[in-house]
């Protein structure tokens, strides 16, 4: 199998048909970071722009970055500012007032590269607010992935490509770049999958599936979303995934 192979894709369009909740629950983020007219803002990992323009629309002045070119042409295509750049290697300096990122960090190895660009990134006193998946998101999907992948003898580091870290380990990373921390808040948000389980692993570990060829790759599918039906989804069929949610916000000396 080739990198290209095992690398996550975004699609504009797959986003909307199987992940638009993302960016509809981002109000609670937003209203920690407060944005105020004439604040110089970097939306990180800007995704489709459905949230930068809340707050160009709270009258900020917005650049989005994101590491997916059709993802900075679908922002661009709302007015946003995008531009293509990787979260680990961010090229501001001392500009920003705020740095905001929403469900995009626990995708961004190693952690510590993306903290040290943000906290250049921004100005003295700028503050620094994002949320992400905490400790323990979709455990009982990464757990069913896991035992599929490990009775077909697959690779299990393809079910868990992620950074989940609890609020003491991510405040400690913080602080050890320098950030001084406000506040942090860890919590359960089940949230109903609008496709369905299938999709959503479909969509979101792809190259989990992948590893192997068919017909083995669609009954590893059936096999995970099999494992999770009693726990994830109801008797009318309705899926929700064990979502955990991290909020932070933290501040530059
Ligand atoms: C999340 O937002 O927690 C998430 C989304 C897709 C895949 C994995 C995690």
């Amino acid at each position: 199998m080739s990198m290209a192979d095992r690398a996550q894709t975004w699609s504009p369009e797959s986003y909307e048909a199987n992940a638009r909740f993302v960016s509809d629950l981002g109000a609670g983020v937003l209203a920690w970071l407060a944005a105020r007219p004439g604040e110089r803002i970097l939306d990180l990992g800007c995704g489709d722009g459905a949230l930068t323009v809340k707050l160009m629309a709270a009258g900020a002045e917005v650049i989005g970055v994101d590491d997916s070119q059709e993802m900075v042409e679908a922002a661009r295509a709302r007015g946003v500012d995008a531009r293509r750049m990787d979260a680990r290697a961010l090229t501001f300096e001392a500009e920003f007032d705020a740095v905001f990122s929403n469900a995009v960090l626990h995708w961004i190895l190693p952690p510590e590269k993306v903290v040290a660009g943000v906290a250049r990134a921004l100005k003295p006193q700028g503050r620094f607010v994002a949320e992400f998946g905490g400790h323990d998101n979709i455990a009982a999907i990464v757990t069913a992935m896991r035992a599929v992948g490990r009775a077909r003898g697959g690779d299990l580091g393809l079910a868990f490509p992620w950074f989940y870290p609890t609020a003491e380990e991510y405040s400690e990373m913080l602080e050890a770049a320098g950030f001084a921390v406000a506040r942090t808040e860890q919590f359960a948000r089940p949230t109903r999958l609008p496709t369905g389980m299938a999709a959503w692993l479909t969509v979101f570990r792809k190259p989990f599936f992948d590893q192997f060829e068919e017909p083995e790759r669609s009954q590893a599918l059936e096999e995970v979303v099999d494992l999770l039906r009693p726990s994830l989804c109801d008797r009318e069929g309705s899926w929700t995934a064990d979502y955990v949610r991290l909020r932070v916000e933290a501040r530059k000396p």
